[in-house]
C-alpha cells in the first residue's frame, strides 16, 4: 500500500513580519555608497547592500492565518508619495546600530506611519509605543565614533512593502512578499 502524500516543507504557522519602505535600485546603490564611508568611520558590521530598508511597523511572529487582516490593515493606510532626505548619521549605544535617518520627517511620513499603526492597533496587532524614529541601519556592532557630517541620499517614496524576515547562516534573508502604491 503506498503512504498518502506528505507536504515535507509544510507552510510555517508564524511569519516574522514588518512594513517598511523599500529603496529602489538608485536609492539603494546611494545607501549602500553611505553605508561604506560610515563603516570606514565607525567600523562594526555594515548590512549586506541587498537589506537597507527602512521599518515603518516591525510586528514580529506573526500567525500565518492573520496575513489577509495585515492587508486590509495596509489597505487602510494612505499617504501621498513624498521624498525622504537622509541628511543625518546615528548612532545608538543601546543597541550598537549606526544609522542614516532625516533631520527633517516630512508630514506624509508621519501620516503612514500613524495610519499604519492605528489600523494594526486596531485590528489587535502588537504596535510600539517607543517614539517612530526613520532610520535606516547601515551598520551593527558598531563601537561608534565621532559626530559625522555626511551628503544626504535622497530617496522618491512611491511605495511600501511587507516584509518576511528568516534568518540563514549569513543573517537575516527578507523576502518583500506584498507592495502598495502611494497615491
Ligand atoms: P533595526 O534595524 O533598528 O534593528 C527587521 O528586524 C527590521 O525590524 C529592522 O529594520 C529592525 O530595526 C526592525 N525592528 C523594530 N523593532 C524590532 C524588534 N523588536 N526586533 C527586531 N527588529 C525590530
Amino acid at each position: 500500500m503506498t503512504e498518502p502524500a506528505t507536504n515535507e516543507f509544510p507552510e510555517p504557522a508564524t511569519l516574522r513580519l514588518f512594513f517598511a519602505l523599500w529603496p529602489d535600485d538608485a536609492t539603494r546603490d546611494a545607501l549602500n555608497r553611505t553605508g561604506k564611508w560610515l563603516h570606514q568611520h565607525w567600523g562594526g558590521r555594515p548590512m549586506r547592500v541587498e537589506t537597507v530598508h527602512i521599518t515603518l511597523a516591525f510586528l514580529g511572529e506573526t500567525p500565518a492565518e492573520r496575513l489577509d487582516d495585515l492587508v486590509a490593515c495596509a489597505d487602510a493606510a494612505r499617504s501621498d508619495g513624498f521624498e525622504l532626505i537622509l541628511d543625518q548619521a546615528g548612532y545608538w549605544r543601546h543597541n550598537r546600530i549606526g544609522w542614516l535617518g532625516a533631520s527633517q520627517t516630512p508630514p506624509q511620513y508621519v501620516e503612514l506611519v500613524g495610519a499604519l499603526n492605528a489600523a494594526l492597533q486596531g485590528a489587535g496587532f502588537p504596535v510600539d509605543s517607543r517614539p517612530h524614529v526613520p532610520h535606516v541601519t547601515l551598520l551593527r556592532k558598531s563601537p561608534g565614533g565621532e559626530a559625522l557630517a555626511c551628503k544626504p541620499v535622497r530617496w522618491p517614496i512611491g511605495d511600501f512593502v511587507l516584509v518576511k524576515s528568516a534568518t540563514g547562516s549569513e543573517g537575516a534573508h527578507y523576502d518583500v512578499i506584498r507592495r502598495w502604491s502611494l497615491a
